[in-house]
C-alpha cells in the first residue's frame, strides 16, 4: 500500500547522486520505522507513465519514541526514468507516494564481528547497518570493504569517515578504487574472487565473522560470494543484495523455457481477495495478476527487489531469475511473481503470507 510523502531535503553526494529525505506524517511514524538494511518502493508519475523504483534507506534507523528518518541515496542510472528525475527536477516540497519500507537484508543489532563488501551505491543499505550496529551495540564490530571507481563517485564519503572517527576500535574501513591510485588503502584495480580470496583473511579473522553482507553491481557480489565460498564460509552468514542485474545471467536453463503450458490458470490471493485468471503467454504471474488487481505489490521488475514475494500454494513454475530470495525462502516454497512461469496447468500463489 502506497502512502504520500513529501521531499524534506535533497543533497547532492556525488556529481551524479543525491540523498533524499522525506517527511513522515505523525500517523505513518510506525508505519515508516525501517530495518537497517531495508529500502523503501517508491512510485511516481512521468509524463502520464507510472513508474516504480527501490532505492535503500541509509539513514540509520532510530528506536521509539524518536521520529523515523527517512533518507534514501539515489545515483543516477543512464537512461533510469526516476533516478534522473530526482536528480534533475525533484524538489523540496514534491510529493511521492511510498511504500512502507521492505527487504530482507537486514542486520538487527547484536553483539558480532560483522563485515561488508560493497560496491558503488551498495554502500546505501550498509551505511544504515554498520552506523546503527556501531549506536546500539557496544559489544559490535564492523569492517567494511568498498569499492568506487574515483574517489569522486564515491557516495556518503563524509558519513563513513565519521564513523571511523566516532568508533575507531570498532569500526574498519578498506576502499579500494577501481580507475585511481589512492595514497592510503589498497591499490587500485577492480574486487574480484581472486583479489578478495586474497584479501580478506589479511584483514580480519575470516572465521570469526557472524555476518558478512555483500550489496553492489552483480559481478561484485558474486565475485565476493564465491571468495567466501572459497574460504570456507557457511552459507548461511552471506547476505547478499544485488543493485545492478544487466550483465546477470537467467536462471532457468533453455530447456525449461518451452515446457511452459500454453492454458494455464492462476489463483491468487492478495489483501484476503482471491482470483483466477488465464496466464497469458509469456506473461509472468505478476503481469497476469496486474491486468485484474493494481494492487499487486511490485518495484523492480526484474527480479532484485523481492516486492513481488508470493508464496506456492500448489502447482509448480520456474522463475527466470532471483537474485532476492535467500535458499531458505525458496526452500519453503516462496517464489519471485515478477520472474514465475508456470511449469503446470493450475498455479496458485499466495501475496499475504
Ligand atoms: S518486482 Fe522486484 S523482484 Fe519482482
Amino acid at each position: 500500500m502506497f502512502h504520500p510523502l513529501r521531499v524534506s531535503a535533497i543533497e547532492r553526494i556525488t556529481d551524479d547522486a543525491v540523498a533524499v529525505t522525506f517527511a513522515v506524517p505523525a500517523e505513518l511514524r510506525e508505519t515508516f520505522r525501517h530495518t537497517p538494511g531495508q529500502h523503501l518502493n517508491v512510485r511516481y508519475s512521468v509524463d502520464g507513465a507510472e513508474i516504480r523504483r527501490s532505492y535503500s534507506i541509509c539513514a540509520p534507523a532510530v528506536e521509539q519514541p524518536a521520529d523515523p528518518v527517512l533518507r534514501v541515496g539515489i545515483r543516477g542510472v543512464e537512461g533510469g526514468a526516476f533516478s534522473t528525475y530526482a536528480l534533475k527536477e525533484l524538489a523540496v516540497g514534491d510529493q511521492v507516494e511510498a511504500m512502507p519500507p521492505m527487504g530482507r537484508f537486514v542486520l538487527r543489532p547484536r553483539p558480532g564481528l560483522f563485515a561488508a563488501v560493497v560496491g558503488g551505491s551498495g554502500i546505501t543499505p550498509v551505511l544504515s547497518i554498520a552506523a546503527t550496529l556501531l549506536a546500539r551495540e557496544p559489544k559490535a564490530r564492523f569492517c567494511l570493504i568498498r569499492s568506487d571507481r574515483t574517489a569522486a563517485s564515491t557516495m556518503f564519503l563524509d558519513e563513513v569517515a565519521d564513523l571511523k572517527d566516532r568508533y575507531p576500535d570498532r569500526f574498519q574501513l578498506v576502499t579500494a578504487l577501481s580507475r585511481e591510485e589512492q595514497s592510503a588503502g589498497l591499490p587500485s584495480g577492480r574486487l574480484d574472487t581472486e583479489r578478495l580470496t586474497a584479501l580478506l583473511p589479511a584483514m580480519l579473522s575470516v572465521p570469526d565473522v557472524d555476518g558478512w553482507f555483500l550489496c553492489g553491481p552483480f559481478g561484485l557480489v558474486r565475485g565476493a560470494e564465491q571468495a567466501l565460498r572459497a574460504l570456507g564460509v557457511d552459507r548461511s552468514r552471506v547476505h547478499q543484495e544485488i543493485f545492478h542485474v544487466d550483465d546477470a545471467p537467467a536462471d532457468a536453463p533453455a530447456a525449461a523455457r518451452v515446457t511452459a503450458p500454453s492454458d494455464s490458470t492462476l489463483t491468487a490471493t492478495l489483501h484476503g481477495r482471491s482470483g483466477s485468471w488465464p496466464v497469458q503467454e509469456a506473461e509472468s504471474l505478476l503481469e497476469t495478476v496486474l491486468r485484474s488487481r493494481s494492487d499487486a505489490p511490485y518495484a523492480c521488475k526484474g527480479g532484485v527487489c523481492g516486492t513481488c514475494r508470493a508464496f506456492l500454494v500448489s502447482g509448480e513454475v520456474r522463475m527466470d531469475r532471483n537474485f532476492a530470495l535467500e535458499p531458505e525462502e525458496t526452500d519453503a516454497g516462496f517464489v519471485l511473481a515478477c520472474q514465475s512461469h508456470p511449469l503446470t496447468p493450475e498455479v496458485e500463489l499466495d501475496f499475504d503470507r
